[in-house]
């Protein structure tokens, strides 16, 4: 089994193993056996922060974030944003996979999921989009906004949940995030709009 399949399994197991009645409800019947789809490996600069991350000590956690560490270099890590849109240190610090999806290394129309890094001392500014969409940290102490809300710290294993179109943001200090992200009830390759700015 490649480190990538091995993920997968981790990923589903561990969606799985949550009881939370939002994660319940976004994942039900979802077909977890997916063609792969044949990604070369891209790298980011935002990855040299795994390196230096504690893993989660909670042992779903942190089995998850092993299980992401040991295919980081097998993954194709991707941004969203240009320069134009948060400029060059914000792409320095950001990036994401997506495991499987409409483009990710798994095949799949209905949902997609993966993980968002950000590096420390980043703000990803209000963004909004028509998937809902579920987080989860692997990290402690990120600050996150919803609906134009004040910024509040979260921690690794909360569920954070975002109906469709509902504006958000997230902040770093000095610890860097790692998220597992999941996407469905919208185009799931749709770059997300940032309010006040020509699209
Ligand atoms: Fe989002």
């Amino acid at each position: 089994m490649s480190v990538v399949d091995a993920l997968l399994q981790v990923f589903h197991g561990y969606v799985a193993s949550r009881s939370d009645p939002v994660l319940r409800r976004f994942v039900e019947g979802f077909d977890w056996r997916m063609a792969e789809r044949p990604l070369e490996p891209h790298s980011l600069p935002v990855l040299d922060y795994l390196n230096v991350l504690h893993p989660p000590v909670d042992g779903a956690e942190g089995e998850l974030f092993s299980g992401l560490a040991a295919a980081a270099s097998a993954l194709h890590w991707a941004q969203t944003y240009n320069i134009a849109d948060f400029g060059a240190d914000f792409l320095q610090r950001y990036g994401w996979v997506e495991l499987f999806g409409t483009r990710g290394h798994f095949v799949s129309d209905e949902m997609a999921g993966g993980f968002l890094m950000l590096g420390p001392d980043v703000h990803y500014p209000d963004h909004h989009h028509i998937a809902e969409e579920i987080y989860i940290p692997l990290t402690d102490g990120s600050q996150w906004s919803k609906d134009s809300q004040a910024f509040l710290p979260r921690w690794t294993g909360e569920i954070i949940h975002h109906p469709s179109d509902i504006r958000h943001a997230m902040r770093t200090e000095r610890t860097p995030l790692v998220a597992l992200y999941l996407w469905r009830g919208g185009p799931l390759a749709q770059k997300s709009i940032i309010p006040g700015r020509a699209v």
